[in-house]
């Protein structure tokens, strides 16, 4: 079972790019760059991938990405991603990433832009991978700075498929961001958010109802609104749903006590994705495997898990249907 989890075809629409940062990288970037860490070693900063919450981590994501400051050092980074995502039966990457955690430090947009870029197109010819970029807002910070952001993009928004909301969820409502999803969504780019992750339900509804979202990233904490399920279902809403990370973030004790099934089980259209993996201990692959073994899944539920990632992508039909049809013929 582990070998068709990893191994089946599937498409990767829930990775922050910066939280690809293994240690070994971050040393190596450092020195590179000549950015201090407070880390002595790969293991101590190992060590301190213990968190209590959400927040607990993004501190120290926040920390790591300090080493990234030339192009280059984003081209390393998502050609490494790639290296991995390849060997994980990952045929199409919808890839988050952070430019505010970038300009706030003076590193330029296109810098960032330009190095994620160059990875992006390489994966296609090295590993026929096809891949996009999804531009997220930070919602500890205004809607202001995310229409600043925004309209710093927009002179090569061909480059961007979509755009999307991450970081701090509790007290930072999607309501707070609807004139610059508005602004994109008129622009022409997809939308999706995080919600439900650890924020309430009606979070959820507000990132469809106010931002017009077309997927829910995480969403996890739907079951709690019988209405809002029901919705969703009908709907047929995408769920980006990120086992290994729910577990390290304290959102579910246990793989075991994760409610993956019970969503599969209400009809909704959930799939397995990874977050970031180099924080929570496996790519996307692991994270099927252990959602699988923790759950207990059939291959038929692997499938579907499967299917229904592909089914959540941002492409034209036929692409769509190759993919599903690879999904289906898939056989160890
Ligand atoms: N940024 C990176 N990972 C995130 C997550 N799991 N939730 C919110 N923001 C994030
Ligand atoms: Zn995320």
């Amino acid at each position: 079972m582990d070998a068709f989890s990893k191994g089946i075809p599937k498409a990767e629409l829930h990775l922050h790019i910066e939280g690809t940062l293994e240690p070994e990288m971050m040393f190596e970037l450092a020195n590179r760059n000549g950015v201090p860490l407070r880390f002595k070693s790969v293991e101590e900063v190992r060590a301190a991938y213990e968190f209590s919450d959400l927040q607990s981590f993004l501190d120290i994501y926040y920390e790591g990405a300090r080493v990234l400051l030339k192009e280059r050092d984003f081209y390393d980074l998502a050609s490494a991603y790639f290296v991995r995502a390849a060997q994980d039966g990952v045929r199409r990457v919808e890839m988050f990433f952070d430019p505010q955690t970038h300009t706030e430090r003076g590193v330029s947009y296109e810098t960032v832009l330009e190095g994620l870029s160059r990875a992006c197109e390489d994966a296609r010819s090295r590993y026929g991978i096809s891949s996009g970029l999804i531009l997220c807002f930070l919602r500890h910070l205004s809607g202001e700075e995310a229409m600043r952001t925004l309209n710093g993009a927009l002179s090569s928004k061909e480059r961007l498929l979509g755009v999307g909301l991450d970081s701090s969820e509790r007290g930072h409502p999607p309501s707070k961001f609807v004139e610059v999803f508005a602004r994109a969504r008129a622009e022409g780019l997809r939308a999706v958010a995080h919600a439900g992750e650890e924020g309430p339900p009606d979070y959820i509804r507000q990132a469809l109802d106010l931002l017009k979202v077309e997927r829910i990233d995480h969403g996890v904490r739907c079951l709690e609104d019988a209405e809002l399920v029901a919705r969703l279902k009908r709907d047929r809403v995408p769920l980006t749903v990120c086992p290994l990370s729910n577990v390290k973030l304290r959102v579910f004790e246990t793989l075991g006590t994760h409610n993956l099934r019970r969503l599969l089980e209400a009809g909704l259209a959930a799939s397995i994705h990874s977050d970031d993996p180099a924080y929570f201990g496996g790519y996307i692959g692991e994270n099927f495997a252990a959602a699988q073994k923790a759950l207990d899944l059939s291959a038929d539920e692997v499938r579907t898990l499967a299917r229904n990632s592909v089914e959540a992508c941002f492409v034209e039909s036929g692409a769509k249907r190759a993919l599903l049809d690879e999904v289906d013929a898939f056989r160890l």
